[in-house]
């Protein structure tokens, strides 16, 4: 009988409530006790009511609503040893031996590095006298369980992150929204997504709206003269009779130099070269709101049904597992592989090496 402790982290994400909501369900029909620790890893270290068991009854209605309902934070306090060491004492107080991480790519890397680091801390508490040896005994390790959750969709070892299709679906609807209005002035639009270093979400929108051109960080534009090879594009397809133009540019978004490509600096190239009225819009934090669409409930759902089985089923050799989701099946993998694979894209961009970033991109769908 397993005490799990469950915290979202990082940015919010639609699903992460069902998500949640799966967690504290399963954990209850597997004769657990479910703990939610709220505003993320930042709950784990002020403990106290920030840390409290959950009951069936209060993830009720979780599955629609949009955000995390046990809030999040991106915490500072985390990030140094004696935080994480606080939050080791948290645990043990409470009786939590394990924990699921609703999160993206850096938060992961926290839980990881927390199961890594706790036999240290568990040990310097007992010499600290913070806990007693009984304490330390029981709670030799901790059992980490992440999932993602994130609308980046930007980690390795998952086709999906859980929030990205339903980012995915709002923009598609705010793309729509422009379009109508756009057609009838025969304007431009550069509309700008999220995704921080990931082109996911802007290629995907840009395929399911129709985009005239498209800019990612993974793919930046081969020539440093690109924006005559934009403009071209634009320009002939308005001649071919289209009576509106649109960009979509990644908010990660470089050139081969790595310089940021900036939506208002696109929109200045389309109007002073082309001539057209164009305008910017920065779609924003409306892509993270609102509730989740199908498929983050049930990837939600699904993968927080397996985070508990997962627990049950590891050994104190079991390395950190993340749930993800593979060709449509549920998939448990080794946390740290996930992270190092997603961290080998980021240095390929660094070092400008963009067939690489781009084949470790697909590779980390395929795997
Ligand atoms: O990681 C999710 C995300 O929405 C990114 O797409 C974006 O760059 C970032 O978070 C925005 O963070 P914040 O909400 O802290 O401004």
């Amino acid at each position: 009988r397993k005490n799990i402790g469950i915290l979202t982290s990082g940015g919010d994400a639609q699903g992460m409530n069902p998500c949640v909501r799966a967690v504290v369900r399963m954990a209850i029909a597997r004769r657990c006790r479910p703990f939610f620790i709220y505003e993320g890893y930042q709950g784990l270290v002020d403990g106290g009511d920030k840390i409290r068991e959950a009951q069936w009854s209060d993830v009720s209605g979780f599955l629609t609503l949009g955000g995390t309902m046990i809030g999040t934070a991106r915490c500072m306090a985390f990030r140094e040893l004696e935080g994480r060491r606080t939050g080791v004492l948290n645990l043990i107080r409470h009786g939590i031996d394990a924990l699921v991480v609703i999160g993206g790519d850096g938060s992961l890397t926290g839980a990881d590095r927390l199961r890594a680091e706790w036999p240290e801390h568990v040990a310097a508490l007992e010499g600290e006298g913070r806990i007693t040896k009984e304490q330390a005994d029981r709670f030799r390790t901790l059992m980490i369980v992440g999932m993602v959750g994130s609308i980046d969709n930007d980690l390795a070892s998952t086709d999906m992150t859980i929030g990205a299709c339903s980012a995915l679906e709002r923009i598609c609807e705010s793309v729509d929204a422009i379009l109508s209005t756009a057609t009838s002035h025969q304007r431009a639009f550069v509309v700008e997504v999220m995704g921080r270093h990931c082109g996911w979400l802007a290629l995907n929108a840009a395929i399911s709206t129709g985009a005239d051109y498209l800019f990612i960080p993974e793919a930046p534009p081969k020539h440093d003269d690109w924006e005559a090879s934009m403009c071209a594009t634009l320009k002939a397809s308005r001649d071919a009779g289209k009576r509106t133009s649109l960009v979509i540019v990644a908010e990660g978004a470089i050139d081969r130099h790595l310089n940021p490509i900036k939506a208002d600096y696109i929109r200045d190239i389309l109007a002073t070269r082309l001539g057209y009225d164009t305008r910017v819009t920065i779609l924003g934090h409306v892509q993270r709101g609102g509730a989740p669409a199908h498929f983050d409930r049930f990837l939600g759902t699904m993968q927080g049904a397996e985070a508990v089985e997962a627990i049950l089923r590891a050994t104190p050799q079991t390395p950190s597992p993340v749930i993800g989701m593979l060709e449509n099946k549920i998939t448990t993998q080794p946390l740290k592989e996930a992270i190092e694979l997603t961290g080998q894209v980021a240095q390929a961009i660094e070092a400008k090496d963009f067939e690489r970033a781009i084949g470790l991109r697909a590779a980390s769908f395929a795997k």
